[in-house]
């Protein structure tokens, strides 16, 4: 049988090109005792891997030049060496970017739900759910009648941090790159209004004007210029969760902001940035909070999901182009 496996050619300086990755065919896995082959069935493509393609160290290892990218998969399994998991079973890990991997059953969870619904494991119940959920419960504490501003509104993060800001009675302001997006937003999502930063001539105006009452919320997926501009207009006692970066992430030089830190004094405002496994611990309390929140109807899902395991360096590189709705996912099988 065949199986195919993505691994970083050379670290990317600047935007990652395709010059990035390297298909190449590997032997089918061996298994050990207690080990599960797996069949990825999709996977994950996430902005925090470009700073795993550098050469530094932040709170994750760096990818190894030369060795297979990994990251967040739900698979099936095919062959067994641990009597609790059967073929056809699922489960989700951090594998490589391969068609078929082996992995210890230790380093897997079990996905109970019908082969459709996988996605999901993925998105609002994976990493992206959690990630918005945490940011937006233990740093943002949205209370009724505030308002709350979301950039990357549309991407999987923002999506699901602007639904569980409005279950909490909040005015949501969604930013993003397209009026396809921010349609979207206001019809599917029910945010209250949207701004697209592309078009806008005058963004500081636009949040002005949409966030008549100051900014009390603000989920920052995106950082730079959009974040300076938005951070000017937040209220006494307001709360910037710092949950990513984006605009930044393919930066050739050091990145010089604003000073805020008397804005941060003078307006008594909390700026906290957290990395998801923070939180560990309280994942299964997360999980059932936003297991009822959709099943209630107050949390949609989306993904966009790309067919082909050849195409997973073109999902990873949309990101950074606004080629995706809600969770970017990659179908292999
Ligand atoms: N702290 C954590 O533990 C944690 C966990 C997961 C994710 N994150 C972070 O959360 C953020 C969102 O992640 P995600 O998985 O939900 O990704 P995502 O939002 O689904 O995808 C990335 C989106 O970022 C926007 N974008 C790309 N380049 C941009 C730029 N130069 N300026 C402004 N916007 C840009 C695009 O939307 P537009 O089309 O609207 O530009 C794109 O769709 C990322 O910064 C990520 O690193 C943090």
């Amino acid at each position: 049988m065949e199986n195919k496996q993505y691994i970083l050619k050379e670290r990317p300086y600047g935007d990652v090109t395709s010059d990035t990755f390297h298909m190449r065919r590997v032997s089918m896995p061996s298994l050990r005792e207690g080990e599960i082959m797996v069949k990825a069935k999709y996977i994950s493509v996430d902005p925090y891997m470009r700073g795993k393609m550098n050469e530094q160290k932040t709170y994750t290892e760096p990818y190894v030049v030369g060795k297979a990218i990994y990251g967040a998969v739900v698979g099936e399994v095919v062959k067994s060496k641990d009597k609790s998991y059967q073929p056809g079973d699922f489960v989700q890990g951090i594998m490589p970017w391969q068609e078929y991997c082996s992995i210890h059953t230790e380093d897997v969870t079990r996905v109970n739900v019908p082969e459709a619904d996988l996605p999901t494991a993925l998105s609002v119940f994976g990493m992206t759910g959690l990630t918005a959920y945490f940011g937006m419960m233990k740093i943002g504490r949205p209370k009724e009648g505030e308002t709350v501003v979301i950039s990357g509104a549309a991407g999987a993060v923002g999506t699901i941090a602007g639904q569980i800001a409005k279950i909490f009675g909040c005015r949501v302001v969604g930013i993003s790159s397209s009026e396809i997006k921010n349609h979207y937003l206001e019809h599917d999502l029910g945010f209250d209004e949207t701004i697209n930063y592309l078009t806008t001539d005058d963004l500081d105006y636009e949040l002005s004007r949409k966030c008549p009452d100051g900014i009390d919320i603000y989920f920052d997926n995106v950082g730079g210029k959009i974040s300076d501009t938005i951070l000017e207009q937040m209220n006494f006692f307001s709360r910037v969760i710092v949950c990513g970066q984006i605009s930044l992430y393919n930066s050739k030089e050091k990145n010089i902001g604003p000073r805020i830190q008397s804005m941060v004094l003078t307006r008594s405002m909390l700026v906290q940035g957290y990395i998801i496994s923070n939180y560990y611990d309280e994942y299964p309390q997360a999980l059932s909070d936003l297991t009822k929140w959709v099943q209630e109807g107050k949390i949609k899902s989306r993904e966009t999901i790309i067919n082909g395991f050849e195409n997973l360096p073109r999902a990873f590189m949309g990101l950074f182009r606004g080629a995706n709705i809600g969770k970017q996912l990659v179908k292999v099988f």
